[in-house]
């Protein structure tokens, strides 16, 4: 995700202090950078796409005069990633700047608006509209100040943001605030700093002052004051000293990257619910018209279709056929055609399986559609249309916060589809968009009240030689998923299938202790589920039941159970059900000794086939 710096010196040159924090800041993953700072009058800028050290070969991110200035680095979610989209971004006059991490909602109606008051737009992202926004204001009344006009504008903003803006209006002053996006001050006796994440200023003061969501503060050389956007009242806030060590500050005091990733799925899950409505509208024309619709993908990523070839069953009435993308080209390579259409998944865009899978159906005239994480990936290239799903880097190995925002893309689609195709009725539609609206606050819960208990069941498990992970419909894509968590971080060797498959075999492992755990919302396959659960139990299986807060049939059966709240419609129940099944193998991997966020053997992204 972006990253965004600012600094108030008393004395020397802003732009080298910048440039290092902002290499500080590489670890979150971005793909251009930017600087801009303030000097007898006039804005100073440099931005261009490419890593830190390319950009800095080529037009010296040190060399900008002023003791005040900002800085970003760019991860691009709203135009690709080139120079012109690069931040700072500026109004007309060349004046103001703003540095922004976020996304802001309502920035088409926003920008119609101001391009119809004749202002001029030189990049695709969604942050130029805030630079505009403020500078209208100062046109509207010329009195009023830097901090006011930002004010003003932010009441006009939907969305997340951490934003810097600079002005040569008041040129010893930084105006940054703060919504859902991480903002931080730093203090020393020499400088004022804001930043997204305390690692960037960790090196220069170990004091930090955390902003709150919707408060906006001015810094100065005198030091800084925090305001509530929403009445100006002024906050008083403490100095907090900070004792990470640098490694414990990327992770924002976390063990473990996959940890923190963990964490942070409640706030990518706000991320989807922000997507462009142009993008499911047209995805989901596209699936309308096909004749038939492969989805495609590896991994984790193929969980997500499976699981998503049964919400566009249940809810849009489409069959669509989830296909592991290594077996794409044996399996459909002669039959794919003009009329197919071909939904990739893939986090990274770049796995080689499903590139090779998309370059096949691309030969063969098929539409190609994408969802990634990374925009400027290779799939995004190749992608008739795509969905970036905006979750941020994720550097864990093991992918967590992507699948279950992949997962949200892909109800958010086949919601759309269904209503396209009138197989869906208003009371339906609106139920289901209220709770995936709250869904970000249910994982919050289940993070909250559930992890310390999944803990002691690790400890518990933790020399068990092999799992089963079982469900149900929609569900076996959650157990697939949990046993591949568990393989690739604890390397525990575990099965996972349809829960209606065990007496087809695989029951004929089970003695007694052998640890089955059970996925078990309450949908319609819940009875023969428990029919199930009672059959392992027979043979003496030690159950371990993801349930439904307050399900004591199934908590009476099982020796461990983990909640999560009631009321979860089963098209999106995988994205509640899967998290403690993420945090199970990690504390699992983190009770055997091992590193969950580098597994052996493994890569992040697998280039080859
Ligand atoms: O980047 P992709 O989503 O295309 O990656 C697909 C798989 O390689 C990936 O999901 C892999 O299975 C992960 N190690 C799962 O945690």
């Amino acid at each position: 995700m972006c990253g965004i710096f600012g600094c108030v010196l008393k004395y020397g040159n802003a732009a080298p202090v910048i440039h290092a924090a902002l290499k500080r800041l590489e670890y979150r993953g971005y793909d251009s950078v930017g600087e801009a700072t303030l000097h007898e009058g006039r804005l100073y800028m440099k931005k261009d796409q490419g890593k830190i050290d390319e950009v800095h070969k080529i037009h010296d991110l040190d060399d900008l005069p002023g003791s005040i200035g900002v800085g970003h680095t760019r991860w691009a979610t709203h135009g690709a990633p080139l120079q012109i989209n690069a931040h700072p971004h500026t109004d007309c006059n060349g004046q103001i700047a703003v540095v922004h991490n976020g996304i802001i909602e309502n920035f088409s109606e926003l920008k119609r608006e101001l391009e119809e008051r004749g202002h001029v737009f030189k990049s695709k992202t969604d942050t130029e509209v805030i630079v505009h926004l403020i500078e209208d204001k100062i046109k509207a009344n010329p009195s009023v100040s830097l901090a006011d006009a930002v004010l003003e504008t932010l009441k006009r903003i939907d969305g997340s943001y951490a934003i810097a803006v600079i002005s040569t209006r008041e040129p010893n002053k930084i105006i940054c605030a703060r919504n859902e996006s991480p903002l931080v001050l730093g203090i020393n006796e020499n400088a004022v700093y804001c930043a997204s994440d305390i690692p960037a200023f960790l090196p220069l003061t170990n004091r930090a002052v955390i902003i709150e969501d919707g408060e906006l503060v001015t810094l100065s050389s005198d030091g800084f004051e925090i305001r509530k956007i929403v009445d100006s009242t002024l906050v008083t806030r403490a100095t907090k000293l900070i004792d990470w060590m640098p490694e414990m500050a990327v992770k924002r005091g976390y063990p473990h990257f996959m940890l923190k990733e963990i964490h942070e799925e409640p706030s990518c899950l706000r991320n989807t619910l922000r997507m462009q409505e142009h993008y499911l509208e047209l995805m989901s024309s596209f699936l309308d018209r096909a004749r038939e619709v492969f989805l495609v993908a590896c991994g984790t990523s193929y969980h997500a279709c499976l699981a998503a070839s049964y919400m566009f069953s249940k809810l849009a009435f489409l069959a669509t056929y989830p296909v592991v993308a290594s077996e794409f080209v044996e399996q459909h390579g002669k039959s794919v055609n003009i009329d197919s259409t071909i939904l990739a998944v893939s986090q990274s865009g770049e796995t080689a399986d499903t590139l090779a899978a998309v370059e096949c159906a691309r030969r063969r005239a098929a539409t190609v559609l994408g969802l990634t994480n990374v925009m400027g990936s290779t799939l995004t290239r190749v992608s008739r249309v795509y969905i970036c799903q905006q979750s941020g880097p994720e550097i864990g190995v093991a992918a967590t916060k992507t699948f279950t925002s992949q997962l949200s893309v892909l109800s958010q689609l086949a919601l759309r589809l269904a209503k396209k195709r009138g197989k869906i009725s208003q009371d339906e539609m609106d139920f289901l968009e209220e709770r995936l609206e709250k869904l970000p606050e249910t994982v919050e819960v289940i993070i909250q009240k559930q992890e310390g208990k999944i803990k002691q069941i690790a400890k518990k498990y933790k020399d068990a030689k092999t799992f089963f992970f079982l469900g149900r419909g929609i569900s076996t894509a959650t157990a697939l998923e949990g046993r591949l968590k568990l393989m690739e971080i604890a390397y525990v060797p575990a099965i996972a299938f349809p829960a209606g498959e065990s007496k087809h075999g695989p029951i004929s492992l089970v003695e007694p202790g052998f640890p089955v755990v059970f996925i078990c919302p309450k949908d319609e396959t819940r009875k023969t589920l428990v029919g199930n659960i009672m059959e392992m139990k027979a043979r003496g299986a030690s159950i371990i039941a993801v349930v439904e807060e307050g399900d004591e049939e199934i908590e009476k059966l099982a020796e461990d159970y983990v909640e999560v709240p009631k009321g979860i419609p089963e098209v999106l129940s995988p994205i509640a059900f899967v998290t403690p099944l993420q945090l199970l193998a990690y504390y699992m991997a983190v009770e055997k000794g091992y590193t969950p966020d580098t597994p052996r053997n493994l890569a992040k992204s697998v280039t080859v086939k």
